[in-house]
């Protein structure tokens, strides 16, 4: 069998696309854009990197962008600060505050002075418990594209065996709620679980957020199994000198017994922004009053 390709890039396109629409209907009936605002610590390479892509997806969906770039050496009271001015500015409807943070910085304290309703990425407790619960929140973006994809291929989830490899607060633990609430079975597998090719084998929905390059073996795939790969590692080319990108499957040995597969890259990565620009335009219309269907986005 030679998997489907989940096409994530071309998905998010089209989910930036709709973003732009639905964010120009709403600068007609608030008389402003929708706002968010990014605060990026440090110089971390990747970090500036993914910065300055949010930014640009940000004003191309017609959103205004704020953008705070502070010293590595900043002190966390002036970040927390800075963090209750945008709480409190009505122009800002979204905020993110780029991890990791400096080492000097409590990341958790940091996380939990963010607004939840403007909580875009999810990460605030209250939005956490939110999710655990079934009541209405903002859901980290990763995993709420991964879901996106999923049922975009295979329609209703529920009754199907999920697992998901990695329990990071950011993509496996919110990944497994979210499985949880389609009414999937879920398993959480991590570093520590015995027989992992054993535990993946089950799986109807393989979810791989690990962050090890090319781990998961094509002969751990339940033929037509539903794959998605959360990984995005930088490794050695082939050609001496340069890097190329993979995930944390094995993409060759499973697209020849997966059902489907998001490749790397082009698969789960161009997902995040598109729907953190999503979650920005969701606070919006919560912020200002303004209706959203349900089902709008
Ligand atoms: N660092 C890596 N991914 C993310 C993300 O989704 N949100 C934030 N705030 N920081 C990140």
């Amino acid at each position: 069998m030679t998997a489907a390709i989940i096409d994530g890039k071309a998905f998010a396109a089209d989910l930036r696309g709709r973003v732009g629409t639905l964010a120009r209907a709403f600068e007609a009936s608030a008389g402003r854009k929708a706002g968010l605002a990014v605060v990026l610590v440090g110089e971390d390479p990747a970090s500036q990197v993914y910065v300055r892509s949010k930014g640009k997806s940000t004003l191309e969906a017609g959103m205004a962008s704020f953008e705070h770039k502070l010293p590595a050496e900043t002190p966390e009271a002036d970040l927390l600060a800075l963090v209750e001015q945008l709480n409190t500015d009505p122009a800002v409807d979204g905020i993110l505050v780029q991890l990791p943070l400096p080492a000097h910085m409590n990341e958790a304290k940091v996380i939990a002075a963010i607004n939840p309703d403007k909580d875009v990425d999810g990460f605030n407790v209250i939005n956490v418990g939110r999710l655990a619960t079934g009541l209405n929140g903002f859901v980290p973006c990763t995993p709420l594209g991964c879901i996106m994809l999923l049922k975009d291929r295979l329609g209703s989830l529920s009754g199907l065996d999920a697992v998901v490899i990695g329990r990071s607060n950011i993509v496996g633990k919110p990944m497994a709620q979210l499985l949880l609430a389609e009414s999937c079975t879920v398993t959480i597998a991590h570093s520590r679980t015995k027989d992992l090719p054993e535990v993946v084998r089950r799986a109807d929905i393989v979810v791989a957020a690990v962050g090890r390059p090319e781990m998961i073996k094509g002969d751990w795939i339940k033929p037509g199994a539903t794959v998605i790969d959360v990984g995005i590692n930088r490794v050695p080319g082939k050609v001496e000198g340069k890097t190329r990108l993979v995930g944390d499957v094995d993409f060759a040995g499973a697209s020849e017994v997966a059902g489907a597969i998001t490749p790397v890259p082009g698969g789960v990565g161009p997902m995040t922004i598109a729907v953190l620009l999503r979650n920005a335009l969701v606070a919006a219309h919560r912020n200002a009053g303004i209706a959203l269907a349900k089902d709008a986005i």
